[in-house]
C-alpha cells in the first residue's frame, strides 16, 4: 500500500445517548460539557493536535447543535466585540477556525460502521481515514490519535486504540487477541466484540479511536448486521484480518469513557482539577469534602 498523509477523521455522533436521559431529550449528548468544553470539541481538538485538517461529523436527528457549536455566530462575536470580552471572542473565533467540517446524516442509527458508510464519499478510494468515537478522551502528554497515526506510517496498516481493562470489565468491549505479545504495539491475531468474561481471549479492550484502512473501508461495505441489526466496524476489522495485518496500540495516556456517568464525572474531575481559572480553589474544595 503506498503511503497516504491522513488528513481526515470520521466521527459518529448520531446516536440517541439514551444514558444520559434526561439530559439528552433535547440536546445531543456530544454537547454535554466537562467544566465549560463540550465533549465533542475534546475530540476534535485531538483530531486537530494529531495533524487533521478536515472533520466529518456523522450526525443524525436532534444534533443540530454540535452543527453550530463549529459554525461563526456573527450575533455572539457582534455582542463580545462590543463588551470588549476579548478572550472570549478569540476562543469562539478559534473554534470554527480549527478546522474543515463537514456534515453528513445517518438516517437511521443502525451502528457505527453504518455511520462510517455514509462518509464514504468524502474519503478518496486510496485514502486511510481516523475514526474517533464520540465517547473516548484520553489525556496525555501526546494526542492518542497521534500515537495511532505514528503506527500506521510505520506499518501502513489499520491500528486500533487499546487499553488494559479489569477482567470483569471484558464484556463490555471489543477485545483484542495478540496471541500473548507484550509490547505496546502487536499484530492482532483476533477480535471478539464483548466477549464473556469465560470466553474473551485477553483483557485488551478496543477503546474508540482507530487508523482505517480503504480495504477496511471495502470490507465494511459487505458487513451484514449483527444480531443487534448494527453494522459495526470491528466486524470489517476482524474480516481483513484473515488477508492483512491489522496492529493494535496501547497508547499513553488515561482513558474517561463519557458515555458513562461514572466515566464522565471522573473527566469532570480531571478537568476541574486542570482548569487556569478553577484548579486551585477546585482542588482546596475537593480536600476538604468529607466522603
Ligand atoms: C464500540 C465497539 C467496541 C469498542 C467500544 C469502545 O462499542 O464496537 O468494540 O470496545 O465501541 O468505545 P459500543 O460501546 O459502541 O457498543
Amino acid at each position: 500500500m503506498s503511503k497516504q498523509t491522513i488528513k481526515k477523521v470520521i466521527i459518529p455522533v448520531a446516536g440517541f445517548g439514551t444514558r444520559f436521559l434526561p439530559a439528552t431529550k433535547a440536546q445531543p449528548k456530544e454537547m454535554l460539557t466537562l467544566v465549560d468544553k463540550p465533549v465533542i470539541q475534546y475530540i476534535v481538538e485531538e483530531a486537530v493536535e494529531s495533524g487533521i485538517t478536515e472533520i466529518i461529523l456523522v450526525t443524525g436527528q436532534n444534533k443540530r447543535a454540535i452543527e453550530d457549536h463549529f459554525d461563526r455566530n456573527f450575533e455572539l462575536e457582534y455582542r463580545l466585540k462590543q463588551k470588549k470580552k476579548k478572550s472570549e471572542l478569540e476562543e469562539i473565533d478559534r473554534i470554527s477556525n480549527m478546522a474543515k467540517f463537514y456534515y453528513v446524516r445517518q438516517q437511521t442509527p443502525l451502528g457505527d460502521g453504518h455511520a462510517i458508510l455514509q462518509a464514504i464519499n468524502l474519503v478518496g478510494k486510496d485514502e486511510p481515514v481516523a475514526v474517533l468515537f464520540g465517547d473516548d478522551i484520553v489525556v496525555g502528554k501526546s494526542p492518542a490519535l497521534k500515537q495511532l497515526m505514528d503506527v500506521y506510517e510505520q506499518n501502513l496498516a489499520p491500528v486500533i486504540a487499546a487499553e488494559r481493562v479489569d477482567k470483569k470489565e471484558v464484556n463490555k468491549y471489543g477485545i483484542i487477541d495478540i496471541n500473548g505479545g507484550k509490547d505496546k504495539t502487536n499484530k492482532v491475531t483476533e477480535l471478539v466484540e464483548k466477549p464473556d468474561i469465560k470466553n474473551a481471549p485477553s483483557n485488551l479492550a478496543v477503546i474508540g479511536k482507530y487508523i482505517v484502512t480503504p480495504e477496511v473501508l471495502q470490507a465494511l461495505v459487505k458487513v451484514k448486521p449483527d444480531k443487534g441489526g448494527e453494522i459495526r466496524l470491528i466486524d470489517a476489522l476482524k474480516s481483513v484480518l484473515a488477508t492483512q495485518d491489522v496492529y493494535s496500540h496501547e497508547y499513553e495516556g488515561t482513558h474517561y469513557d463519557c458515555g458513562s456517568k461514572l466515566g464522565f464525572l471522573k473527566a469532570t474531575i480531571h478537568f476541574g482539577l486542570q482548569h487556569k481559572e478553577l484548579k486551585r480553589d477546585f482542588a482546596k474544595y475537593l480536600k476538604s469534602i468529607k466522603i
